[in-house]
């Protein structure tokens, strides 16, 4: 564990983080290449999750996840966690505790859009891909 960061300061917090310090977290992941958001519109949408969800280590945002519902179906996004904080359980607390949030309020299903390679974090969690009779599905605008 050399060189690694100690968890025992981890804090969970359900207020919404720092709009700059949640935008960096979210340029670590990459996505923003192929979504090309600016932060504003970012934040903005952050802003209208139902629950949101911030791990802390001693004042550092490390970790984020969020749930948008209507009370009935519910999912989840922007599940992210600081690379050098990856592999040590933070991830795992985070979506644990949006799945209690969704259980209390009785949301019927929650679902989500698995990253490449991340299945495995998922199943352990509860999750289970959708059948392949009734996968879901995206709707592309055909622009030719
Ligand atoms: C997906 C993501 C959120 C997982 O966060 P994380 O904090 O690494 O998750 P955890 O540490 O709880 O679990 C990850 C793995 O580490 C393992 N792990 C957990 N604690 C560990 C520990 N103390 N020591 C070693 N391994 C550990 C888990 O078993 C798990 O293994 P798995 O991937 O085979 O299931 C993180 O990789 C991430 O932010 N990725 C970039 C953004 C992304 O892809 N988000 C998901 C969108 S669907």
């Amino acid at each position: 564990m050399c060189g690694m960061p100690d968890l025992t300061s981890l804090e969970f917090c359900s207020e919404l983080p720092d709009s700059k310090c949640l935008w960096n977290l979210f340029l670590t992941t990459g996505w923003n290449e192929e979504y090309q958001l600016t932060q504003t519109v970012f934040c903005t949408a952050i802003e209208k999750s139902w629950c949101t969800i911030a791990a802390y280590d001693d004042k550092r945002l490390v970790g984020f996840g969020r749930v948008v519902t209507d009370g009935l179906h519910a999912m989840i996004y922007e599940v992210i966690v600081d690379p050098i904080y990856q592999k040590r359980g933070v991830g795992t607390q985070l979506v644990t505790r949006l799945i209690d949030r969704c259980q209390m309020a009785q949301i019927r299903d929650i679902q989500l859009f698995c990253a490449p390679g991340k299945e495995p974090f998922y199943q352990k969690l509860g999750f289970v891909r959708r059948p392949q009779d009734a996968p879901g599905m995206d709707y592309r605008r055909n622009n030719g």
